[in-house]
């Protein structure tokens, strides 16, 4: 860890120019802190020292405090491993010392980063550096001085706005609000940094202490009322989180008595959050989502992927479209082969009215949405494959259509083309039964509509060659997918881990639990929408289809409830027709429909499940685990089989699959939380009540016996796959 310090060099004019180094963001860790502190007394004590330059290594200031830290607390739960920043060093050392400090900011300057270049005198930046204090998004405030500092610079509207939206501003922007005292080329950073510091040191620019000033805080009055609606917008965004709160409650803290006091509530404050489950589940999320593209045997065996310059994309449906107008969107060049000129219209129209709904909500401009358009090639025929690198095929599920598609493309294409499919029912090796090109077939699960969910589901086969996985993931991040790699089986990692979860909503809605209960209990877990009004999303033929599936696959496991097939009876198909569990009528929120009652309640006759012929009584937590620990189980068993290359893969699924709330850090880690010997006891429990739909897995028993977090990797001894 050589290349993990803290360097300094003092020049012939009588700067001190500190410099950070902890590739590749320069994150703060402990022994960089440590370090900081020793070179800033060295400085302070050394006579041929006038001024302090603080900058980072390789054109970055730095991102922050590391991250990897907060995840070993929360481990251990020792907050000793914090080392004290915001009084220690920032207050007494650097805005307290002897001697002034100026930040030269490159490339970024996040969280900690900002925070201490926040305590020098002056900020000097580059063009286009990126200042922010993004640490609510990982469940703590930010805690090196920043919540005192960054109104007293900028005043108390923007910075409340910058700390809770954790969005980041431009130098530019910094320089306008009083943030950054000067933006300067790069080339003359280091430069003009240095003579600043001398100016100070010298008293030819005045000296400031930015926890000190009060000139942009605005009248008490005015902070109250500001923070105020800050708190009711916070009420309302963020409504199980706790920081942005006690964040509010920091600042003002700081307003009614005092930067100094603020810094120490806000040392106290950050402590308590740290240990959060909020602050977990967070963290947590924010590392998955970086291991997930680590993949034993192919990410770690020396291969690059390959430049993937143009993609065929067979079949314009729904699918396909929105496949097409992703790759657009990640400057692919796209073939999009239909089977007449009629689909193809279809589709192209799809794609273009894909792009303008992003043109229109602002999420693209209109000149970016004309050149994705331009590249895109509608094609009947297969001339156009001769140069791909990658098709999808995105056709129904046939499989004497998918075959002979297949068997054509690969005398097309050329030989190193990667050749996936969108199939999810069909076997892949059957897919590619007829081809000599086993190792280039793959399977990629787009979540619809495929150009705005984040999540690529690639399946591998026994065959699927490392390199195919690899470029195929690679592709996934050009487009802004996050790739998760699985193996096979009905669902994938996604919808088989989930189909417990409306199937749990239906057993407890013919045991006679009102089914909009049902809903409210899940949202406030923080799902965006519960089971019920989910099947309305999505309509209820893809429900019936989908359950048939896993009925097929999982009979053990299945609840055969009547109820969708008797919605669809009334003359119901959810939001497609406006009328479902609720009524959706345009320009208002969805209403529950009452009208649907005598139709459960018809289903409850059917059923018969209810223990005594009554409707059982549930607290709202029943609810909740009766509807997630069967999502945890059915978890467990793709954890058993090898599903996912690891835990946390499955909670990244979850989260950007399903949006289970990433502040819970997903499934299994929520699952971890709360306990693998509670939710076995639970599950046996209403096995033995309500049936086999609730049978704890092989998998959750011996963890939970064991005592074993079922997040930990499998160990061959404890495997039942190994010993089967
Ligand atoms: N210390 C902090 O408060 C802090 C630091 C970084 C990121 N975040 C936030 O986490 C969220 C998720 O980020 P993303 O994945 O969308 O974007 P991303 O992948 O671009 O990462 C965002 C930033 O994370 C930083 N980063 C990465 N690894 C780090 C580490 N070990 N220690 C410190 N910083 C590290 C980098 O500065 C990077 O610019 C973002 O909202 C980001 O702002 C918070
Ligand atoms: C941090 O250091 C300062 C000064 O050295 C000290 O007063 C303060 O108590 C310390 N805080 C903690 C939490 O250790
Ligand atoms: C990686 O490949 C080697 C050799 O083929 C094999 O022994 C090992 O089990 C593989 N590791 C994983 C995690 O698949
Ligand atoms: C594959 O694409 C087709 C065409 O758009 C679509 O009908 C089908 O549902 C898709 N399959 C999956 C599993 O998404
Ligand atoms: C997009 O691709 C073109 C040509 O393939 C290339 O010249 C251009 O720099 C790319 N743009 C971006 C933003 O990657
Ligand atoms: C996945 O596995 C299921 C069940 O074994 C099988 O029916 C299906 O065809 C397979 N799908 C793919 C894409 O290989
Ligand atoms: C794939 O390999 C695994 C492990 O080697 C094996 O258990 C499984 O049966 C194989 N699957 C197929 C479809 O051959
Ligand atoms: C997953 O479920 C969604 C909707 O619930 C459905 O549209 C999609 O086809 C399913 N995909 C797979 C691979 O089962
Ligand atoms: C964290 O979550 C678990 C599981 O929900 C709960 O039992 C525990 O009390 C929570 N801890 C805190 C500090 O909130």
């Amino acid at each position: 860890m050589a290349n993990v310090r803290v360097t300094m060099e003092v020049g012939n004019d009588g700067v001190a120019v500190i410099k950070i180094s902890n590739p590749p963001v320069n994150a703060l860790a402990p022994i960089i802190i440590a370090a900081l502190k020793e070179k800033y007394k060295e400085a302070m004590n050394r006579d041929d020292v006038k001024a302090v330059v603080l900058m980072g290594e390789k054109g970055r200031f730095s991102g922050g405090f590391d991250i990897n830290v907060f995840q070993k607390v929360h481990k251990s739960g020792d907050l000793s491993a914090l080392p004290n920043v915001s009084v220690d060093l920032v207050v007494n050392t650097m805005e307290d010392g002897k001697k002034p400090s100026v930040a030269a900011i490159e490339g970024l300057a996040l969280g900690g980063g900002l925070e201490l270049a926040m305590g020098c005198h002056a900020r000097i930046a580059a063009p286009k550096a990126q200042l922010g204090l993004p640490e609510l998004t990982l469940g703590v405030i930010p805690g090196f001085g920043g919540t005192q500092r960054l109104p007293r610079l900028i005043g108390m509207k923007k910075a409340v706005e910058m700390m809770l939206t954790s969005k980041p501003i431009m130098s530019e922007e910094g320089n306008k609000l009083g943030l950054i005292d000067a933006v300067v080329p790069s080339g003359e950073l280091l430069k003009v940094a240095r003579a600043w510091a001398l100016d100070i040191a010298e008293k030819r620019k005045p000296w400031i202490s930015s926890l000190r000033r009060t000139d942009r805080l605005g009248s008490l009055s005015e902070v109250r009322e500001i923070l105020k609606v800050a708190r009711q917008q916070a009420k309302r965004t963020a409504a199980n989180l706790p920081q942005h709160q006690t964040c509010i409650d920091v600042i003002e803290e700081g307003v009614v008595f005092g930067g100094y006091s603020g810094v120490l509530k806000e040392a106290i404050v950050f402590n308590d959050l740290v240990l959060s489950n909020t602050s977990k589940g967070l963290v947590h999320t924010f590392l998955a989502q970086r291991a997930i593209s680590k993949i034993p045997n192919v990410t770690d065996i020396g291969l690059k992927p390959r430049q993937i310059k143009k993609v065929a994309v067979i079949g314009g449906g729904l699918m396909g479209s929105g496949i097409v107008t992703a790759l657009l969107l990640g400057n692919i060049s796209v073939v999009l082969k239909e089977i007449n000129t009629e689909y193809l219209q279809k589709g192209m129209k799809t794609i273009e009215g894909n792009l303008r709904g992003l043109v229109t909500r602002g999420k693209l401009t209109q000149d970016k949405a004309e050149k994705a358009l331009s590249r895109l090639k509608g094609a009947l025929d297969y001339s156009e494959f001769k140069n791909v690198d990658l098709v999808i095929e995105a056709v129904i599920e046939s499989v004497p259509l998918k075959q002979s598609i297949f068997s054509e493309i690969e005398k097309i294409c050329p030989p190193h083309c990667i050749l996936a499919s969108n199939t999810s029912t069909i076997d892949l090796n059957t897919v590619g039964e007829k081809t000599n090109a086993k190792d280039r077939i793959v399977g990629a699960h787009f979540f619809s509509p495929a150009h705005v969910m984040p999540l690529l589901e690639i399946i591998r086969t026994n065959n699927t060659s490392p390199q195919t996985i690899l470029d195929l993931m690679a592709v996934g991040k050009t487009i802004k997918k996050v790739p998760v790699v699985v193996r096979n089986c009905t669902g994938f990692a996604v919808n088989r881990t989930f189909f417990p979860y409306t199937q749990g909503a239906h057993v407890l809605a013919n045991l006679g639990v009102d089914v909009f209960r049902l809903d409210r209990v899940i949202s406030n877990f923080g799902l965006p929408v519960g089971p019920f009004q989910l099947q309305d999303l999505a309509g209820y033929g893809v429900a019936m289809a989908v359950s048939k599936e896993f009925a097929a696959s999982f009979p053990d496991r299945t609840f055969q409830s009547p109820l969708v097939d008797l919605l669809i009876k009334s003359g119901r198909n959810g939001k497609n027709n406006g009328k479902g569990y609720y009524i959706y009528e345009k320009g208002s929120k969805p209403k529950p429909d009452l009208s649907v009652l005598p139709i459960i309640k018809e289903s409850i006759r059917i059923t018969n499940i209810m223990p005594d012929g009554k409707p059982i009584s549930v607290s709202d937590q029943d609810i909740l685990e009766m509807i997630l620990f069967p999502v945890v189980n059915e978890a467990c068993r793709c954890l058993d089989e090898g599903i996912v290359v690891r835990a946390s893969d499955l909670d990244v699924a979850s989260v950007l699959g399903m949006s289970f709330p990433s502040y819970r850090g997903g499934i299994v880690f929520w699952a971890d939380l709360v306990g693998p010997q509670h939710i076995y006891t639970s599950l046996k429990k209403w096995s033995e009540v309500y049936g086999s739909f609730f049978k704890p897995s092989e998998f959750l028993e011996k963890r939970a016996m064991k005592g074993i977090p079922l997040s930990a990797p499998a160990s061959t001894s404890e495997s039942s796959r190994s010993r089967m």
